[in-house]
């Protein structure tokens, strides 16, 4: 298969902050942002794989400043690196006031993995990526740890095995 790069997957979704979406402290309730990345990730990936795929795992969530009620949310979602089957997706979001969009700062990212399936629910094979920023290259590179120590959590990978996760703690 040919490899695509990640801008080939990017997508980008611009919503408002409703007073459905919030917790009583009047903040983006972090289920609906986890719903949210989940969708704009999703999406990505498709874009990637060219097939329906399903969430495997979530493995970075980082809520770093809350969102207030009435921001404008947008999240940007671009596949990192695929592996055989599986595609690791970064999700940015930044958050503006309601007509400030010069006031646009970050305010959290994830993580997601997901898996290309058949018809039948059956893992199937996904394109390489190939990245071209900086950013892209460092994330790329970092995946494949990132993959590793997901694989641990899941039991589907011994300690032992995880070659490259275990070369951060040699050092
Ligand atoms: C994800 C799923 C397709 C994996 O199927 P499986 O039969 O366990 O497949 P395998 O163990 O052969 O793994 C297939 C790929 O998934 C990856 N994978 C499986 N579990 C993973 C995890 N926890 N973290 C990261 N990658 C994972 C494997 O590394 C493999 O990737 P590769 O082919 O690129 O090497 C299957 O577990 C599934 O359908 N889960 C439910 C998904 C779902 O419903 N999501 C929505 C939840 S609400």
């Amino acid at each position: 298969m040919n490899p695509k790069t990640p801008a080939a997957s990017k997508t980008v979704l611009t919503d408002l902050v409703l007073p459905s979406d919030t917790n009583p402290l009047g903040n983006l309730f972090g289920g609906e942002l986890l719903s949210r990345m989940d969708r704009a990730a999703c999406i990505a990936a498709e874009r990637h794989a060219g097939n329906v795929v399903v969430t495997a795992s979530v493995n970075h969530v980082h809520f770093s400043k809350p969102v207030p009620l009435g921001s404008v949310l947008t999240l940007e979602a671009k596949v990192s690196r695929s592996f055989s089957t599986s595609i690791e997706v970064f999700i940015d979001v930044w958050i503006e006031p309601r007509g400030s969009s010069e006031l646009r700062e970050k305010a959290n990212e994830a993580i997601y993995t997901f898996v290309a399936v058949d018809g039948k629910g059956k893992p199937t094979a996904v394109p390489p990526v190939q990245p071209e920023t900086d950013l892209e290259k460092a994330r790329y590179d970092a995946a494949l740890r990132r993959r590793q120590l997901s694989l641990i959590l899941a039991k589907k990978l011994l300690p032992e095995d995880a070659t490259e996760l275990r070369a951060l703690f040699d050092h």
